[in-house]
């Protein structure tokens, strides 16, 4: 019996994979913060001996090197990839024997990276039980093409269509789609469906990959590219060098004169408390990021790169998360910590605070006095429909463009209220007068302010057609966050397969590109 577990990183919209025959395990796209596959290898009793990348990610520091080194195991990666350490280079066609009862197939392909990887995990019969599909075939979506650059996003996205065709020509309807992204991720192209689980046949009847033809599925890809986080940048150069594994251990609790030097110092002191808690009372200069699944992403896309971050918290298992959370995107080791209520944290200094209203009082506001409404949101969000007369920061170009806010009474709002507190502490700190709406979008317009639409016309990239931006739903994303391990499955549970053979799987061979060779795994067991 093949079992495959999945490990959520909701936070990222990521799943890494565990998949073993009861005795020995392959781990497919394992996050940083290791110690959770580890421990749910030691809880099942096996033994990891296999570790598979399906691509260079952008989104993440992996953990797939650290844990390789931790286990012993084998790590696959694309033969293609430049990458600074050794590694079991992998190319389509190569078959790694996984088990006495299992194999792996690789399949190139590319689309979210040129040098992306599928992997079929396979009885010894030839009847491929599931795929872990990286970046390619997603839940109703695919990887996002333009993360190498805009200038390759139509080439990749064209390359995307070919890869789902190929996966969906070679492999049964019945055979599980295990993507790692898709989830919330940001390296979604477009949103995802919301399914929990899918299979190739699924994915036939609903993935604009494998229902559109090419040239509309690359024009509607393109159109749904939005903004992503700016720390994706330094991911691809960081995995390529081989990331070790975190330090989690708690750093020092700092007293009220070192957080004092630090805000002076012009470092971050990230209070990870509920955003209107944070509003009513907090140390002034701190800046609000309220500890859920919208942490990392967005700390890890404002933060300036290399800025030392002190993590404040009401428990220690508060800071501690998000640690965890931040180590996976490479905002490794904060620089102190403190713990419990912002009047311990400020030794007598008067806290700071800010109003927090919704729409119906924002469209009273504006019936008595003149105001500024501040948008937050991304750029397709806004063209979706914004409010009448609102200024239009997306969050990430906030900090950069402070002068262009209007001065007088403001009011901020994004799609749900996070982004808005976040973007209210980042004016006060810069001593802006500020209100910040927590309420979702969808009631400005039961609130009587008036909602306008501005479809954006975007700039050809590499030749494509002119296309008009679509309106688009910001996924809102649940509030809590992984402790720990998180462990999900077994999602399947395969057949138990008869002894190795030779040959490939005929409906797999079919499908690799000429020259695939075979390669067996070097890890004996
Ligand atoms: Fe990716």
């Amino acid at each position: 019996m093949i079992e495959i577990l999945q490990i959520d990183t909701p936070s990222l919209g990521d799943r890494s994979y565990l998949a073993t025959d009861g005795t020995v395990a392959l781990v497919v796209d394992p996050q940083r913060d290791i110690d959770r596959v580890v421990g749910l290898a030691a809880e099942r009793g096996v033994r990891i001996t296999h570790v598979l990348e399906t691509h260079l990610h952008n989104d993440y520091l992996t953990g797939g090197l650290a844990l390789a080194r931790e286990t012993g195991a084998a790590y696959h990666v694309s033969a293609a990839d430049q990458v600074a350490f050794d590694r079991v280079p992998v190319s389509d066609g190569d078959v790694l024997e996984f088990a006495p009862s299992a194999r792996v197939q690789v399949l190139a392909t590319p689309g979210h990276t040129f040098t992306h990887l599928a992997y079929v995990l396979a009885g010894v019969s030839g009847d491929p039980v599931a795929v872990f599909t990286g970046g390619s075939l997603l839940f109703g979506a695919t990887g996002r093409t333009d993360l190498l650059g805009a200038a390759h996003a139509a080439e990749l996205a064209r390359a995307q269509h070919a890869s789902a065709a190929r996966l969906a020509a070679a492999l049964p309807d019945q055979v599980a789609v295990l993507p790692t992204h898709g989830f919330g991720s940001f390296c979604a192209a477009t949103p995802a469906a919301s399914a929990n689980s899918s299979t190739i046949g699924e994915e036939k009847a609903r993935n604009p990959a494998l229902t559109l033809g090419v040239d509309r599925f690359v024009a509607e890809l393109l159109a749904g590219l939005d903004a992503y986080p700016a720390y994706y940048a330094r991911m691809g150069p960081g995995n390529a060098t081989g990331p070790g594994a975190p330090d989690l251990s708690l750093p020092h609790q700092a007293g009220p004169a070192e957080l004092r030097r630090r805000v002076a110092a012009g470092e971050w002191l990230v209070d990870l408390r509920s955003r209107r808690v944070f509003a009513a009372g907090h140390l002034a200069g701190s800046l609000g990021f309220e500890l859920g699944n919208t942490l990392a992403p967005q700390l890890g896309w404002l933060l300036p790169a290399g800025t030392p971050v002190t993590l404040l918290g009401e428990t220690a298992g508060q800071v501690a998360t998000a640690q965890r959370e931040l180590a996976r995107i490479g905002v490794d080791r904060p620089a102190a910590i403190a713990t419990g209520q912002p009047e311990d944290w400020a030794a007598g200094e008067p806290l700071a605070s800010f109003p927090v209203r919704d729409f119906a009082a924002l469209a009273s506001a504006r019936r008595e006095r003149r105001v500024t409404v501040l948008d937050v949101r991304r750029n397709l969000e806004w063209a979706a429909g914004h409010v009448d007369g609102a200024v239009h920061l997306p969050l990430h170009e906030l900090a950069g463009r402070l002068g262009e806010v209007p001065v007088g009474e403001l009011w901020v709002h994004c799609q749900a209220g996070y982004r808005a507190a976040v973007a209210a502490s980042l004016l006060q700190a810069a001593h802006r007068q500020v209100i910040a709406i927590d309420d979702d979008f969808g009631h400005a317009s039961e609130a009587g302010l008036p909602v306008v639409m501005e479809p954006v016309v975007r700039e050809p990239v590499a030749g494509e057609p002119v296309v008009r931006e679509p309106v688009v739903q910001e996924q809102v994303v649940q509030a809590s966050v992984a402790q720990g391990p998180v462990v999900q499955g077994p999602v399947v549970q395969g057949p138990v397969v008869p002894p190795p053979v030779a040959s490939k799987p005929a409906r797999l061979a079919a499908a690799q590109s000429s020259g695939g060779r075979r390669r067996t795994s070097a890890v004996p067991w």
